[in-house]
């Protein structure tokens, strides 16, 4: 809390492209939050580097993230938009926080046990201790709520043990914060194998859709999406692929699935096909504009950057501060 105000934190990796899985399932309701919550989103830059990043692309995926957040609808008057390497103290309050945290705790993560076996040749410390400062970064702001994907949960959970444990110490010092992951009907599935999450990572390029995919390649995707033998246009078991473009579908226009079955009555997977891939071309387009401009304009997303680091360091500042004292550390001005 900050005075009346409940506080909301999120953060986002600047690596790899982002998909409509992404836009749908958590940067879309993100602008919600700021309704209710003072709200940072924070492009976490330094959880990049635990696994190897080659700079040039990681420079530039920081400013690409900064933009396609605000193109997204993230306005930068209503929401604290920074770097995470631009506020010093999330790496401080990290190494405190490292020393309240149990090696068992970080080997039970199954985050980094993917990863260790994913990266195999580079298992830092790093990789192992990730989890910490991402509990400062939620921590560092007295955040209340933490709007994350289903994988993040086991790290939020992590955050509110550290908390509790260094509350149980020192009282009074953390918000305990509550994950807030988004509910059924916005996970987005992979156009190849529906069973499966739309992913980033995925091989098969055709099953995923990016928010900066040219209308082309969305409706090529969508035209080549796996459905089922079936011939009709319905929401039902077993019909994952059908399901999930319905899903898409409904996202896009707020149509729910009864008016999308009646829309497409007497009518083909190809015409819902073609349909898909149009909304989705025709939602996206603006945030493709607007991210263009955007990025166009690096000073101004540099200007961008430092106003955000300004905020978040005051409010970061006052945590830190008060956990330095707590724990006995000499204060001078
Ligand atoms: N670990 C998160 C992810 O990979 C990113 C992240 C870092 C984060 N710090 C955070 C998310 C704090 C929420 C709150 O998606």
């Amino acid at each position: 809390m900050l005075g009346e105000q409940k506080i909301c934190f999120s953060g986002v990796q600047p690596s790899g492209n982002l998909t409509i899985g992404n836009y749908l399932g958590a940067i879309r309701n993100f602008s919600t939050f700021s309704e209710a919550y003072k709200c940072f989103y924070c492009v976490v830059d330094e959880h990049a580097i635990t696994v190897r990043q080659t700079p040039a692309d990681l420079r530039r995926r920081t400013y690409e993230t900064l933009a396609l957040y605000m193109a997204c609808g993230l306005d930068p008057e209503k929401n604290t938009l920074y770097v995470q390497s631009h506020v010093p103290a999330h790496a401080e309050l990290s190494w405190i926080l490292n020393c309240y945290t149990m090696f068992g705790e970080l080997s039970r993560m199954t985050q980094f046990k993917d990863k260790s076996s994913k990266h195999a040749d580079n298992v830092n410390a790093g990789l192992f201790t990730y989890p910490v400062l991402m509990a400062s970064d939620i921590l560092l702001y007295q955040t209340d709520v933490v709007p994350v994907g289903i994988d993040q949960k086991q790290h939020v959970e992590l955050c509110r043990n550290i908390a509790e444990r260094f509350n149980q110490v020192f009282p009074d010092t953390f918000t305990v914060p509550e994950p807030i992951i988004p509910q059924n009907g916005k996970k987005i599935m992979s156009l190849a194998d529906p069973t499966k999450k739309m992913s980033k990572s995925d091989e098969n390029q055709n099953a995923i859709v990016y928010i900066l995919d040219d209308r082309d390649t969305i409706i090529r995707k969508f035209r080549r999406a796996v459905t089922d033998s079936d011939t009709v246009v319905r929401f039902a078991e077993g019909k994952d692929g059908i399901n999930n473009l319905m899903t898409i579908y409904s996202c896009f226009t707020g149509k729910d699935m009864e008016e999308i079955e009646r829309e497409f009555a007497g009518r083909g997977y190809g015409d819902f096909k073609l349909a898909v891939g149009e909304v989705t071309a025709d939602a996206l387009a603006p945030v493709q504009a607007r991210y263009r401009e955007l990025l166009a304009d690096k000073a101004g997303l540099e200007a961008q950057m430092k106003k955000g680091a300004e905020e978040a360091a005051y409010y970061a500042r006052k945590t830190l501060s008060k956990v330095q004292k707590k724990l006995g550390f000499v204060q001078i001005r």
